[in-house]
């Protein structure tokens, strides 16, 4: 964008320009659902557009009232209406939008070259102005200018833009994502100085010994004028602080349409770029005339770093990178793809706060600005070229077959110009590291010439694709390894395998993050610590991307493939995000900044307070940080300090902390918290953010078990054939024919609205749908409703009574389970439950004691870990502590709903109300979950708006439940570690008191 004064031109926004006019804003708009109903003659001066309605630019259509929106993944949309094979579009239903407005136009722009750029039109379309056809342009995801010096008038202008909804290129961006349509992107008009830098490329690079910086910029310069002259093109160079480092400057004759021109610099020690410290310097270009006045001035961000592939691995600035990346869509849930610098603003803030390094822009060319905050929070990019065929081969092929764009001539300049258009976009951004050369589109001699495209272009550069993997004959056109959902001992087996000569291998997806899950993401990243060859991956995927819609009666929901109608489509499948559709965090974020935390803890001793710490920063020192501990007693702080830390990037050291262990054994649980904390600011985070923490259970001496029976008696009584335990004024009813507590009450107050039952079940999850944990395991279902009592027995002492039923249960074989119910003196009622499963059964989702609770009981507090839920083998980022909440909380709105809200390691339990609680004690740690909702119709549910009104408590104290999984959705299970094995006997133990 050209500037007139380098003060503005060092803002780097093209909108401080006075040669930038947005068109943004409302345009006239017909919408028709094939090109036979399109509006014909629209594009004319004189054409009489009275019917059209309105539309605001940029944004999707099918978000303003026309048209619906379609979720897909792999399938092509339009399958099943329209019979039609590459390279034709539909022509059925591919609803055409005709957007016209009237451009007036600034004196400023008059007799000069003016230029129109759109920034992102989805999927092609047809621009004329004024009446005349202008040209042409497809690849919804890069910019698309053109020159319309010869088409503008003085004053009014028109403009008519057709788009349509499919055109042949949407063969190539069969991507998984909503397909909407239209203008999505900033467009607007510039005006350009007679005598223009056409073009330039910066390249900003280390030398051998990644001390000293080199700077060359290859400037194309364009003559727009007749008459030839001289031109100098001076470059300064400022750093931060907008202090002059370096210049260059070079005359050249400007004769013909262009010249080249290229300059160099050189900076000795210049603060490099990396994602850890993206210190940027700013440089203008300015051109000066035969006179030496300066007739344009060009600006941009420029970061020194070094890129390389070297002793087999991806190295920046000399040092092994680990891409701790994630896979992100742009979305909003009100906006679609038509996303604002707001949207990605948050975007970049949390992905920093989680400490996520990278990002793969899949599956396409983002919007500018991205690419902007990247270079300046400090991201590494793989920027992927709008290129997806995946409906059009599938896993297992061999051959190359029909598959697009294979090694087929006719489509070879169209996937090129993907290439070069997205290249020419980004190249001069310091945060691109990595080409992809798109997404599951298989193999071929096209990707050959895109990877050598990329090659010859810019050396500074690695490539990356995928399809490799799918079609070894494509081999050479990828510089690393990089697979998909590959389970961690599978990523394993290639680092041990590897050898001289072996690719650096990343995951450019896993962890597929849809709906509850992320399950043992950890092993992943200690892979990545142990073995250097694995240098990252990139979860899938960022958020989710659901759509804000409204049922028929006004309610606002986030709708899913299916919810406009629109057929084909794939439900739930867009789900996938660390965080939701509407940009809040998911309990899975917790985990991911949790596991890619720059600093690792390990025990020492922890009774002499000593812990090793390891700063995993590639270039920073700990010293930008302090140490905060703290000791806790039951989750409460107890002692605390603070210490400042001094390591070396990759360094490790042990420090002692000041605090000296409770030397008597006691009752409580004894925890030691570290937490990193900034100690100054940065763009994303205030001074004191945490960005790393440890955890360690303190070795204090455990109490005896056994202690006093409790003075008070018991009274025992047989009412209407219920066995009645009274005990300081609590009492307890059983059901000795069903063999069950059925009743909790004190002073008049009922603490039960359901049976304290056997519970082994857990409400589906997306991964548990996905694995088919219901064909498998399904047995489990409503243990309650299959039960037969074996033996019901009340023992009765003077301070304490015990009533222990046996059961076996119809499906689940020679299971039994034992339960005994101690009511002591105190009105404390001890619970043992054992459960011995039939060792043929299949492995079981959880296994506890479900009741409900009395409606009044609809807040709770617990000791254990929180805040947010945490699961067997996805607990690591939530920290033990005391925390609290309503019933209604403790939901966690999945895309569709699903088992949620589970509690590890708790201890102690209060479900209450103003005036009464119901407390659960354990000293061994129990899982809790606490919803308002059971899990049938947590199942039934399509949406969490249309679950039942939240008004109950249901409370599933678990000895435990499996994992949530999380390598992929569609079969990989939840880990054999995080499962409850059938094979042994369960033991579960706790009290319940009243309050
Ligand atoms: C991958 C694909 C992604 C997404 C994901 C499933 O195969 O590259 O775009 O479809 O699976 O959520
Ligand atoms: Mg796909």
């Amino acid at each position: 964008m050209p500037f007139d004064t380098e003060e503005q031109a060092l803002t780097l926004d093209k909108e401080q320009s006075p040669h930038y006019l947005s068109l943004k804003g409302t345009w006239a708009f017909h919408w028709a659902e094939n090109p036979d109903k399109r509006c014909k003659d629209f594009h004319k001066a004189d054409a009489d557009i009275e019917g059209f309605g309105t539309i605001q630019v940029p944004g999707h259509w099918q978000l303003q009232g026309y048209d619906y929106p379609q979720y897909v993944n792999t399938r092509y949309p339009w399958i099943g209406h329209d019979d039609i094979e590459a390279p034709f579009a539909p022509t059925r239903y591919n609803p055409v939008g005709q957007y016209r407005k009237v451009v007036e136009l600034p004196d400023a722009f008059l007799k000069k070259p003016v230029y129109f750029r759109l920034e992102g039109v989805e999927s092609a379309f047809y621009l004329w102005v004024n009446g005349d056809f202008v040209g042409y342009a497809e690849d919804s995801f890069t910019a698309s200018e053109f020159d319309l010096t010869p088409y503008l008038q003085p004053g009014k202008n028109i403009f008519a833009i057709e788009v349509y909804r499919w055109s042949d290129g949407s063969w190539l961006e069969g991507q998984d994502f909503w397909r909407m349509s239209g203008i999505f992107r900033d467009l607007y008009l510039y005006c350009l100085p007679e005598v223009h830098i056409d073009d330039f490329f910066i390249r900003a690079s280390l030398d051998d010994d990644y001390q000293d910086g080199k700077l060359a910029v290859d400037a194309a310069l364009r003559n727009y004028n007749e008459t030839p002259g001289t031109a100098t093109l001076l470059a300064k160079l400022y750093d931060r602080d907008l202090a002059l480092v370096a210049t260059a400057e070079k005359k050249v004759a400007i004769s013909g349409e262009q010249q080249d021109v290229s300059l160099q610099m050189a900076l000795a020690r210049p603060r490099h770029w990396s994602a850890e410290d993206p210190y940027l310097y700013k440089l203008t270009l300015s051109l000066l005339d035969d006179e030496g006045r300066t007739t344009e001035v060009e600006g941009s961000d420029v970061g020194f770093r070094r890129f390389e592939l070297k002793d087999g691995l991806m190295q920046l600035n000399g040092k092994p990178i680990l891409f701790k990346g994630v896979n992100r869509h742009e979305f909003d849930s009100r906006v679609g793809r038509a996303i604002t610098k707001v949207h990605m603003l948050q975007d970049i803030r949390m992905i920093k706060k989680a400490n996520i390094n990278a990002v793969r822009t899949s599956h396409y060319p983002n919007d500018p600005y991205w690419y902007k905050l990247c270079d300046r929070y400090g991201v590494y990019l793989m920027d992927e070229v709008n290129l997806e065929t995946h409906g059009t081969w599938h896993y297992g092929q061999k051959e190359l077959g029909n598959t697009l764009p294979g090694s087929r001539p006719e489509w070879r300049a169209n996937v090129l110009d993907r290439c070069s258009a997205m290249f020419e976009r980004d190249k001069n951004h310091p945060s691109i590291l990595v080409f992809s050369l798109g997404n599951e589109s298989f193999g071929g001699d096209n990707f050959q010439l895109m990877h050598d495209y990329f090659k010859e272009k810019d050396a500074s550069r690695l490539v990356h694709y995928e399809g490799v993997f799918h079609y070894r004959l494509s081999e050479g056109v990828s510089d690393m390894e990089s697979t998909m959902y590959i389970p961690p001992e599978q990523v394993e087996t290639y680092a041990k395998q590897a050898g001289p000569g072996s690719k650096p291998y990343i995951l450019c997806e896993f962890s597929h993050a849809m709906g509850n899950s992320l399950g043992n993401f950890q092993e992943y990243v200690a892979l990545f610590d142990k073995y250097p060859i694995l240098q990252g991956g990139f979860i899938w995927d960022f958020k989710d991307q659901a759509l804000l819609h409204r049922t028929q009666e006004g309610v606002p929901f986030l709708a899913y493939g299916g919810d406009f109608g629109e057929w084909p489509h794939d439900g739930t499948f867009s789900g996938n995000g660390i965080v939701f559709a509407d940009g809040t965090p998911s309990p899975k974020l917790a985990e991911v900044r949790r596991q890619y935390q720059p600093a690792a803890f390990e025990a020492v001793d922890l009774s002499a307070g000593t812990l090793r710490i390891r700063n995993k920063f590639l270039f920073t020192s700990l010293d930008r940080f302090l140490l905060k501990w703290q000791m806790l007693k039951d989750g409460e702080p107890a002692v605390s300090g603070t210490l400042p830390l001094d390591l070396a990037p990759g360094e490790a050291g042990i420090v002692s902390l000041d605090y000296v262990l409770p030397q008597e054994p006691g009752e409580a649980r004894w925890d030691l918290q570290v937490s990193l904390r900034q100690t100054e600011a940065t763009l994303y985070a205030e001074q004191g953010h945490e960005v790393a923490f440890g955890e360690f259970l303190l070795p204090v001496a455990a109490g005896p078990v056994v202690r006093d029976l409790p003075e008070g008696a018991v009274s025992c009584s047989l009412t209407e054939g219920m066995w009645q335990v009274t005990a300081a004024d609590a009492t307890y009813s059983f059901d000795p024919a069903a063999g069950l507590l059925i009743g909790i009450g004190k002073a008049g107050f009922a603490y039960l609205e359901t049976p304290v039952v056997p519970d082994f079940w857990r409400a589906l999850t997306d991964n548990d749908r996905g694995n088919g944990l219901e064909e498998r395991a399904g047995v489990f279902r409503h243990a309650a409703g299959k039960m037969q009592l074996l033996s019901a027995t009340l023992e009765r002492g003077a301070t304490m009574a015990a009533a222990s039923f046996t059961h076996s249960y119809d499906g689940l074989g020679n299971s039994r389970s034992h339960t005994c119910f101690a009511v002591r003196g105190d009105g404390l009622l001890e619970i043992d439950f054992i459960f011995r499963p039939d060792p043929l059964l299949p492995d079981i989702p959880a296994i506890g004691l479900a009741m409900t609770a009395s409606s009044g009981l609809d807040r709770l507090e617990w000791v254990g870990r929180g805040p947010h839920e945490s699961y067997a083998d996805r607990w690591q980022g939530a920290r033990i502590g005391r925390w609290s909440g309503t019933v209604r909380e403790q939901f966690v709105p999945y895309l569709r709903p699903q088992a949620c809200g589970n509690k590890m390691e708790v201890t102690k339990l209060s479900v209450h109300g103003a005036r009464h609680a119901l407390d659960f004690t354990s000293r061994l740690g129990f899982e809790a979950v606490v919803l308002p909702y059971t899990d049938d119709e947590l199942e039934a549910a399509g949406h969490p708006h249309e679950l039942p009104e939240a008004g109950k408590t249901v409370v599933k104290i678990n000895l435990g439940q499996m994992g949530v999984g999380g390598d992929d959705s569609w079969g990989q299970m939840t880990h054999p570690a995080y499962r409850l094995h059938p094979n042994q006997v369960y033991r579960h133990q706790f009290m319940i008191r009243l309050d």
